[in-house]
């Protein structure tokens, strides 16, 4: 079976929202103004959905930053964008959101995530989703939350217990979060940027053993093991909607072919050429306890 892994499109759009004097949103709107519409070109985004679209995937994933800023306009052109994949891959495809589609409160609160994505809905109360992607059992999990200035995520108590609860159930092939516990060759993530609690999603992989854990955010695609998890292969889509001269963060995805069991027998690196073509490279899958 192949699974197709993406995340971080990022649409964005400019423009004034109600709640335009929270910290992170006049910041996040000078840098979007300043910098950010350089890296992410509107018509990438575009490009890398219609060429996810194109491909030959059993299941397709998506591990959230749909959005910029969470904005009504960006959700709706992300679903815009995600409207065909839904068509094609019906319930197999699978999101959930990033720190980006959780940018204030009051966008939380208005709930445009879950109007403009209602396949992609946690239950009430929830934050830990499951689904049945033909054979496949895989968890989803929402670790976003808005935080005044910082691009954090927060593993708490309740959604570590939630997670718990649900993995113990076991069969889980693919566990799907937004942020990395672990990065290459074992650095630290950035303060102001990594999962809060990291290292308790780590022992919480540890504990429960699934094969895959996908997640983006890390704009940088990669594969590796976390001695801290080491039955676990980490995959990171790295963006789809971002430009750089370095194949690994410009704008792409992930193959991932998996055994009945889950196991990830290979892993394909694709990114869009600067004619729109894809193209694809061999991404080694690193032996149990090493991190390269
Ligand atoms: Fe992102
Ligand atoms: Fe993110």
């Amino acid at each position: 079976m192949r699974i197709l892994h993406f995340g971080d499109i990022h649409f964005w759009q400019l423009g004034l929202d109600a709640d335009f004097y929270y910290p992170k949103r006049v910041l996040g709107t000078a840098n979007l103004w300043l910098r950010r519409r350089h890296r992410f070109p509107p018509q990438l985004a575009r490009d890398a959905a219609a060429a996810v679209l194109a491909e030959a995937a059993d299941a397709v994933i998506f591990s959230g930053d749909m959005s910029t800023m969470s904005r009504e306009q960006e959700f709706a052109e992300a679903a815009r964008a995600f409207a065909p994949m839904v068509e094609k891959w019906g319930e197999r495809f699978f999101a959930i959101p990033g720190n980006h589609d959780r940018y204030t409160p009051r966008s939380v609160r208005l709930g445009g995530y879950e109007r403009h994505f209602p396949y992609a809905a946690f239950g009430a109360g929830e934050r830990v989703r499951t689904a049945d992607l033909g054979g496949l059992r895989v968890v989803g999990f929402d670790a976003s939350r808005p935080y005044r200035v910082r691009s954090n995520g927060l593993l708490d108590q309740a959604l570590e217990d939630e997670l718990d609860g649900v993995l113990a159930a076991g069969g889980t092939q693919v566990l799907v979060g937004h942020f990395p516990f672990a990065y290459p060759g074992g650095a630290e993530g950035k303060w102001d940027h990594k999962l809060l609690g990291d290292e308790r999603l780590a022992a919480l992989v540890g504990r429960h053993r699934p094969p895959l854990y996908l997640h983006g955010h890390k704009h940088h695609r990669w594969a590796l093991r976390d001695p801290r998890a080491p039955e676990t292969l980490c995959v990171n889509c790295g963006p789809a909607g971002m430009a750089s001269p370095d194949p690994a963060k410009h704008a792409g995805w992930v193959l991932i072919e998996v055994g009945a069991d889950g196991t990830p027998a290979a892993l394909t690196a694709c990114h869009l050429g600067a004619g729109g073509e894809v193209l694809r490279a061999p991404l080694a899958i690193p032996e149990r306890s090493s991190n390269p």
